[in-house]
């Protein structure tokens, strides 16, 4: 039987329907909206096309969005100059800056200089940290929206054993740790496949996934032989292939064999149309909570509070 789709693009329609109502009740009540800035370094252009995405997202919520692109040669400490423009601006409520970056820019500093109640990436190490211990703060949007996708399909985790393959900052390792946390989903048991892991391990591995979330980029990498019947598969990998057939020369294609992959799980998502478009909504959510100011940090000051689970 074929499996369910994932539907990531009718999913994110609904949250962000949820964000736009909310907007319009922050207008109504004489607030402004929400602003997020993207700052763009160079021209890659999977990049362009991300960034303006992003800012046709924020239009659609009714977010102010601005896009500041710079020149391939900036230096680091102009970039850092900018982004700390930004974090002083009481008008801007989130700061991204798309990656990857030009090799003279080290992403660490640039992460890091972004203020973590800002962060709506959720890459700055205070909010991994926080995100790593279970406390609020913001988190990476890519693992939010597939978490978000587990919670409204209602796929269990709990004691599941989950596989995920990448172990990139952005998305294989914080999906790890979101899915071996406390909380729904969440609970389940992790393997993590990189670049490292051997093929004869990956081929033992990935198919004892129950849930499967592959982040590579690596067209074809997963193919039916190696998934589980009755598996979650979810295929985060976005490479462009020469196609002659569309309009643009390219197509997106993930990581997972769908055509032979679809038969045999019980869930999967589409490339595109699944993980893809819940990122951009769970970045909307992010900078909607960044405007709240739901993340002061001020909490991680005082005296902690029996409030948090001991998952221990
Ligand atoms: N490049 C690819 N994905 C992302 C993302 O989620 N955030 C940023 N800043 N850059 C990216």
């Amino acid at each position: 039987m074929a499996a369910t789709l994932l539907d990531g693009k009718a999913v994110s329609q609904q949250i962000k329907e949820e964000i736009r109502d909310e907007v319009t009740r922050l207008s109504t009540a004489g607030q402004r909206p929400p602003h997020l800035v993207v700052l763009l370094v160079g021209d890659n252009p999977a990049s362009v096309i991300y960034v303006r995405n992003k800012m046709r997202a924020c239009e659609m919520v009714g977010f102010s969005s601005t896009m500041k692109r710079f020149p391939e040669a900036i230096t680091e400490a102009e970039l850092l100059r900018k982004v700390n423009d930004f974090n002083r601006d009481p008008d801007v409520d989130g700061i991204i800056v798309q990656m990857p970056l030009p090799d003279h820019i080290t992403p660490q500093k640039v992460t890091q200089a972004i203020h973590p109640s800002k962060d709506v990436d959720g890459f700055h190490p205070l909010n991994v940290g926080l995100m790593t211990l279970n406390f609020p703060c913001l988190m990476p949007a890519t693992p939010s929206g597939i978490l978000e996708l587990l919670r409204r399909y209602q796929i269990p985790t709990k004691g599941k054993h989950c596989v995920v393959v990448g172990r990139s900052r952005i998305v294989g390792r914080p999906t790890s740790i979101m899915m071996s946390r406390g909380g729904q989903p969440g609970e389940a048991t992790v393997s993590l496949c990189h670049k490292y892991t051997p093929p004869e391990d990956l081929a033992r591995i990935v198919p004892q996934a129950d849930i499967l979330i592959v982040a590579v980029g690596k067209p074809g990498l997963i193919t039916a032989d190696m998934v589980k019947p009755g598996a979650v598969v979810i295929d985060v990998g976005t490479t462009r292939v020469p196609a002659d057939d569309t309009k643009s020369g390219y197509r997106i294609k993930g990581d997972v064999d769908f055509a032979e992959v679809k038969d045999k799980a019980s869930f999967i998502t589409p490339v595109p149309g699944g993980v893809g478009p819940m990122t951009i909504a769970l970045l909307l959510r992010n900078t909607l909570d960044a405007y709240k100011q739901r993340f002061d940090f001020s909490h991680l000051l005082q005296t902690p509070s029996n409030s948090y689970e001991d998952e221990s």
